[in-house]
């Protein structure tokens, strides 16, 4: 746990304690879309697995001071000593990435049981809950901020969000791929937003729309929508972005492969 979660000796005894903050990482995915081959957040970027890069990224933030990661149901020993190969487990030494407590969970059939399984992990006292994709590798760690920011602010449920390039069309989908789809709507694009992760929430809200929401949902803030309470976005990043098909690793090499010019990363 990080020394920011815990109470101060030497603070004025009225300080409130900042509600430590865990996250939650779904990895347990097979990734289809990217073609054959290992589970997808077992893929290498730059010779590093995707999930070692997103477990960074989230570890980079220092009110982050738990992981939980859900690997494939059949691959939690592979993915701890993965952990492991990578200085990851257990409490990590005081270094760039400050110190992280690490878990590693047997995932689920879907991302939502997945979800779950890892949330049951996250000891109570930790009162803000972040589940992040491990197919978004490259999250900045100033986004990872500012939804942890707004949780602590009072949201009970916080996504990044992006506007759209493209303009978006409601379809009754085809029932065999490839044949023509009837357009129904044109959703007006500047009031729509692309969502991303770290979704940050409120612990207890986030348990709560778990036990609830039985239907399946492609996002978690889409379950607390469901129990009428508010969700709010804050701005997104771009190379918070998913990688979902085979472009998306080019891409992500060539983010890392920038970033390593800039800033040594
Ligand atoms: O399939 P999709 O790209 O939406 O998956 C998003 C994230 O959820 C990925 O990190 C994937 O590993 C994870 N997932 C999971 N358990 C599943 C399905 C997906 O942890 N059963």
């Amino acid at each position: 746990m990080s020394d920011e979660s815990r109470p101060s000796p030497a603070g004025p005894p009225s300080a409130p304690v900042r509600a430590p903050v865990a996250a939650v990482i779904p990895a347990a995915g097979r990734g289809v879309r990217l073609g054959p081959g290992a589970p997808k957040a077992l893929r290498a970027l730059n010779g590093t697995p995707m999930l070692i890069h997103a477990v960074h990224a989230l570890a980079a933030s220092r009110h982050v001071s738990l992981v939980v990661v859900v690997a494939p149901a059949d691959g939690p020993a592979e993915v701890k000593s993965l952990l492991d190969a990578h200085a990851l487990s257990g409490s990590a030494p005081s270094g760039s990435w400050g110190s992280t407590d690490f878990q590693v969970v047997p995932g689920g059939e879907t991302r939502q049981e997945s979800v779950a399984l890892g949330l049951a992990a996250v000891p109570p006292e930790y009162g803000v809950v972040l589940v992040h994709d491990a197919a978004r590798p490259l999250v900045p760690v100033d986004t990872v901020d500012a939804v942890i920011e707004a949780v602590r602010d009072g949201a009970p449920a916080v996504v990044p969000a992006l506007p759209l390039a493209d303009t978006v069309k409601e379809v009754e989908p085809a029932t065999e791929p490839g044949a023509p789809e009837p357009v129904v709507a044109t959703p007006e694009r500047a009031r729509l937003r692309a969502v991303q992760t770290p979704q940050g929430f409120d612990r207890a809200t986030l348990v709560r729309a778990h036990e609830t929401v039985t239907e399946d949902v492609t996002d978690d803030a889409s379950m607390v929508e469901q129990l009428g309470l508010p969700v709010v976005t804050v701005p997104g990043h771009e190379e918070a972005f998913k990688v979902t098909r085979p472009l998306d690793l080019v891409l992500a090499e060539a983010v890392l492969a920038r970033r390593r010019l800039n800033d040594g990363y």
